[in-house]
């Protein structure tokens, strides 16, 4: 397998992508960007944003910033991967779409070349079921926002090899990110504790239980998490919130994981959380 990485190729220039993609190129390594032709001028102006924002904050200079952006190139042809070094998948949380987009990489790319993919609850084995090369198919579990989450979850498959293993966490380390090793089952460690949290916090407020802002301040000031659930779910995406309930669902088969109908009608309306404007809250 290739161990030397200078060139990696994001798919999916989305929310986690472009976060991806930021700290890729911030660690040094250069980055294709793929996205669909009509979403690469978001993708663009989404880690320009970023970067924006780290240079108010003081965090880097302009100089640095364009340096960063300087290392990204963005393309709508998937075939623009083929020659990277390692491939990170960050399209939407469909089993469907993620297995055409891995097969049609698993065509293209060479063999010994990690494909690892960032899904956040469809299990690892199941996409691999996609590929010809299964053994370098490996979860690698970024959290958003990527620059500023320090976690990355390596999910081991049934076939994925022990040298891919090594390669997705020596990445991650090289990217300044804490790997964690966890075995394949839907939503892996963190969002099979957490969505089970988030969802059960969405029926407290669909039931009239309790007020959005009580709920989010119940876990904020009495559980010390930096967000309450809701205003979690916003940041994560409700689309991605309900794709995560329902691959947990089909996992598991209990009723807890269903996702409530409130989220499907809140998605359904265009309230998509932070990346619409507005979800449980609104945002300008
Ligand atoms: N949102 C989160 O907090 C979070 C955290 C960890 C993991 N994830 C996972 O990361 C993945 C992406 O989530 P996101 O929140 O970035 O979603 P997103 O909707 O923001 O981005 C997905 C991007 O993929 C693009 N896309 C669609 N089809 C494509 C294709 N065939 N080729 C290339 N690009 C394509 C879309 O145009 C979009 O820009 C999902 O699997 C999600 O579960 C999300």
């Amino acid at each position: 397998m290739r161990h030397e990485v200078k060139t990696v190729g994001v798919i999916g220039g989305g929310y986690m992508g472009m976060g991806i993609a930021e700290v890729n190129a911030a660690a040094g390594l250069r980055v294709v960007v793929r996205d669909l032709a009509q979403f690469l001028d978001g993708a663009k102006q989404r880690i320009e944003t970023s970067l924006n924002g780290q240079v108010k904050r003081g965090r880097i200079d302009a100089a640095k910033r364009d340096e960063i952006l300087g290392r990204i190139t963005f393309t709508s042809e998937l075939s623009d991967v083929a020659n990277c070094d390692l491939i990170l998948e960050a399209v939407p949380e469909s089993p469907d779409l993620k297995k055409s987009v891995l097969g049609e990489l698993d065509e293209i790319v060479t063999p010994d070349v990690v494909i690892g993919t960032n899904t956040s609850s469809i299990p690892i084995a199941e996409l691999a079921g996609a590929v010809k090369n299964p053994g370098r198919i490996v979860g690698i579990h970024f959290f958003g926002p990527v620059p500023a989450m320090k976690l990355v979850e390596v999910v081991v498959a049934l076939d994925t090899s022990p040298e891919t293993v090594e390669i997705a966490k020596a990445h991650a380390e090289r990217l300044g990110k804490h790997p964690i090793l966890t075995g394949d089952r839907s939503g892996f460690i963190v969002n099979f504790l957490l969505v089970g949290q988030v969802i059960e916090a969405i029926r407290m407020f669909e039931q009239g239980f309790a007020s959005k802002e009580d709920i989010d301040n119940g876990m904020k000031f009495g559980a010390g998490h930096p967000m309450g659930p809701l205003a979690l779910a916003d940041l994560i995406g409700l689309d991605v919130i309900d794709a995560i309930a329902n691959s947990l669902f089909d996992e598991f088969k209990r009723d807890q994981y269903a996702s409530p109908a409130l989220l499907k009608r809140m998605i359904a309306a265009g309230r998509l959380g932070r990346k619409s404007g507005r979800g449980f809250y609104e945002y300008a």
